[in-house]
Order: structure tokens, then C-alpha cells, then sequence
């Protein structure tokens, strides 16, 4: 398996590799993030939000965060990996590192909304310990507790 590097996300970076960080997810039904969604600035957003990147240097992935002042918690915005990527473990290294960053930091609860219809992202996120919080219309809301 070729070598995974996983880094904080900065503003630079982000806005340097946007038309990347938007083909990402262009496989997603119903994404409707563009730059400004990518670019908007939000609490803690450059501490917590990580990228991957492959021996070539090609982005392959990406958690966007941002805190929460409810139960001093991170919200996951958005956790992408390029679909030819995808059942690699690429995605759980991440969330490793992201774990681990939120629990450094203190932070008490990780938060996420995954859509209902997105099977393979519940598997993912149950087989990491999230567990359901809430039922929406069309949406889950999943928390890990990290005390
Ligand atoms: C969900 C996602 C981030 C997981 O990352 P990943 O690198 O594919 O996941 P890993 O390889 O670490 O883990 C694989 C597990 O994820 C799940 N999975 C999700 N998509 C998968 C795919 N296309 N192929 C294989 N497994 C997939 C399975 O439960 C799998 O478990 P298994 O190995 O026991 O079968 C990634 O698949 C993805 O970007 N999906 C599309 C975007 C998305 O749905 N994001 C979450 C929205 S909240």
C-alpha cells in the first residue's frame, strides 16, 4: 500500500487546491458545497480540519471541522476520501488523527450528520464507536464521546 501523510489543513492550502478539494466530492448526490462553503470561516476551523495526501502529493482526503461551544465539542463538517480511494483505510487513519488531535485539545464530544440513505458512512462511523444521537428527517446526528 503506497504511504499516506495526513496534515493540518491551512487557509493557503485550502485555497490553493479548491478546484481539488470540490472534485473530491463531486461522485456525492446532492453535494452542494462550493468555495464559499470551503472557505467559510469557523470557530477553531485551521486547529481541527486535516487533509491526506499520497506519495505523489496528490490530496486524496479530507475532515473539515470546527468547534462547537455546546458540550465543548468538534463538529465534523465534512469527511471526504476520492471515491478511488475509498475502503483503503485511508478514511480511519484520518479519523485517528482527528481523534487523537480532539482529545490533545480537550474536547469532550465529536459530532457529525451523516445522511440516512449513506449506508457504507454509518458502517464506517458505528465500527469507529459513534453512536446515533438523534433521528432527523432525512439525517442522523452521531456523537463519540472522548471523556
Ligand atoms: C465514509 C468514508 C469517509 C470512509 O473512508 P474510507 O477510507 O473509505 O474508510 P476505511 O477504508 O477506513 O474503512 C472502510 C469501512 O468504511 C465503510 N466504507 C465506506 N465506503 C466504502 C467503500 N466505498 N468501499 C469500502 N468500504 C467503504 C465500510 O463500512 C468499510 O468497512 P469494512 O472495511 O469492514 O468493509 C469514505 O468512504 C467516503 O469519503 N465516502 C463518501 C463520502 C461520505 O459519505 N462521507 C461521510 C459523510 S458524513
Amino acid at each position: 500500500m503506497e504511504k499516506i501523510f495526513i496534515k493540518q489543513l491551512t487557509k493557503e492550502i485550502l485555497e490553493k487546491n479548491i478546484n481539488r478539494f470540490i472534485d473530491i466530492l463531486s461522485d456525492i448526490p446532492d453535494e452542494y458545497w462550493k468555495s464559499e462553503h470551503f472557505l467559510l470561516e469557523l470557530p477553531s476551523k485551521w486547529s481541527f480540519s486535516l487533509y491526506a495526501t499520497n506519495n505523489l502529493e496528490q490530496i486524496i482526503g479530507y475532515i473539515i471541522a470546527s468547534y462547537k461551544d455546546f458540550y465543548n465539542s468538534i463538529h465534523i463538517n465534512k469527511f471526504m476520501i476520492d471515491k478511488r480511494f475509498r475502503g483503503q483505510n485511508i478514511g480511519t487513519l484520518m479519523l485517528e488523527h482527528f481523534e487523537n488531535k480532539c482529545k490533545t485539545e480537550k474536547k469532550n464530544l465529536i459530532t457529525l450528520k451523516v445522511k440516512k440513505s449513506n449506508y457504507s458512512a454509518i458502517c464506517f462511523y458505528l465500527k469507529h464507536n459513534f453512536k446515533i444521537h438523534s433521528e432527523h428527517s432525512d439525517y442522523l446526528l452521531m456523537k463519540k464521546d472522548l471523556g
